[in-house]
């Protein structure tokens, strides 16, 4: 489904340039979830937001679904982006001005769908985390966990093959959180390929595979198994003692 080779990504400044993914190597099949974690500032927004098309990377290559990302104008960029891409993010990013249902039209309209395939879309996608009955409810009306639930149901309503998540419980308790997650394995079960990056260990490890950034590259170790490396790591700090 997403293949990246040898892929790097360079932030340049007047004064620095960052290398925030260095020879960058992942293959994620249709019907993964894979979560992503690493130390803070070890590329895991740069990698989701380069797998997500919303940001280019310098050097590399990287497949979407059998389309080769380099060669796109940003037209095609977009149209794959609408077609096969939904978002989730850490802050939950819903307009409050508006209810629940009007926010996962929000997306829909911007695609111009016809008024009544969006009401299809939108009524499932709201049934489907739960949220049916707060159609006319606004944002600041429900709990944070909810609130995330109507940005899943946003993404959802874009019928995307792959779920982007860049830290979506991390403005969760602990309770809400599991349930976010559990709702995004349903999600995963029915079908749709899942990236997730996160700080929670807990989570981290529910997934089918998790895979370890550290300085803009996968590290090698964790991605073939996480409790081998755990086993390994635990070896090591036995002999140093
Ligand atoms: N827009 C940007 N301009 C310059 N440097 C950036 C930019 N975005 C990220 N970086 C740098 O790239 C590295 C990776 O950042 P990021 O992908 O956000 O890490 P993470 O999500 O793992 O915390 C960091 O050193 C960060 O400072
Ligand atoms: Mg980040």
């Amino acid at each position: 489904m997403l293949r990246m080779n040898a892929l790097s990504k360079v932030y340049r400044t007047h004064l620095i340039e960052t290398h925030a993914l260095r020879g960058f190597e992942i293959h994620v099949r249709e019907g993964e979830f894979v979560t992503v974690t690493g130390p803070l500032g070890s590329g895991k927004t740069t990698f989701l937001n380069i797998a997500g098309l919303l940001e280019d990377f310098t050097e590399g290559d990287y497949f979407l679904d059998g389309v080769n990302v380099k060669g796109l104008s940003d037209r095609d960029r977009t149209r794959l982006r609408n077609e096969k891409l939904g978002y989730i993010f850490q802050g939950f990013n819903l307009i409050p001005d508006l209810n629940l249902f009007d926010n996962v039209d929000v997306p829909l309209r911007y695609r111009g769908l016809p008024a009544d395939e969006r009401k299809r879309r939108i009524e499932e996608a709201l049934a489907q985390v739960g949220l049916a009955s707060r159609a006319k409810h606004y944002p600041a009306e429900l709990s944070g966990g909810q609130q995330q639930r109507v940005a899943i149901a946003r993404a959802l309503a874009g019928e995307p093959k792959v779920l982007m998540a860049d830290e979506p419980t991390g403005n969760l308790d602990t309770q809400m959180a599991r349930s976010v997650m559990e709702l995004l394995e349903e999600i995963n079960a029915r079908g749709t390929t899942i990236l997730m990056v996160t700080h929670d260990p807990e989570l981290a490890v529910r997934a089918q595979r998790n895979v370890h950034i550290i300085d803009g590259q996968v590290s090698d170790l964790v991605r073939s198994s996480p409790t081998l490396v755990q086993t390994a790591i635990a070896g090591i700090a036995s002999q140093q003692i």
